[in-house]
């Protein structure tokens, strides 16, 4: 019955445009005190994930920032798990791919640290 209900919400929240979830509002609320768009901040840029990362590999890390993190090359993970609903999950993938830089030669990939 549980998840019916929420089924429900989620059919309803993603045909209705007032539900619709930003990916702008996902990011002020849970992402902004360590990302930026464009510029380094405690975690790397948008711009640069976005030019590394495909979708899935992009909603892995945000789902199970813990051990994706290692399997994406960092030794220690100060990302958090964020209680993020699955709406929110994909509009945050969508505003982090958005930033992906559009020539070719900003395409290729920098070096991580
Ligand atoms: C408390 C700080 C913090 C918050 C809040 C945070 N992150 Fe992170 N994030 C990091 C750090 C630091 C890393 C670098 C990897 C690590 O430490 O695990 C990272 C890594 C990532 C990566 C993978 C980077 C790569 O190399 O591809 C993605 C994607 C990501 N964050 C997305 C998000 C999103 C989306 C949010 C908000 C919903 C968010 N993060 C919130 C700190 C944070």
């Amino acid at each position: 019955m549980r998840n019916l209900l929420a089924l429900f919400l989620m059919v309803f929240a993603a045909t209705s445009p007032s539900w619709a979830v930003s990916g702008q509002k996902v990011f002020e609320t849970y992402c902004w005190g360590c990302h930026h768009q464009t510029a380094m901040a405690f975690g790397p840029p948008f711009a640069q994930i976005a030019s590394q990362r495909d979708a899935a590999t992009i909603r892995a890390m945000i789902s199970d920032p813990e051990s994706v993190s290692r399997t994406l090359g960092y030794r220690r993970n100060a990302m958090p798990k964020l209680p993020l609903r699955e709406e929110e999950l994909q509009a945050i993938t969508a505003y982090i791919l958005s930033y992906k830089p559009q020539t070719a030669e900003s395409n290729t990939p920098k070096a991580v640290k």
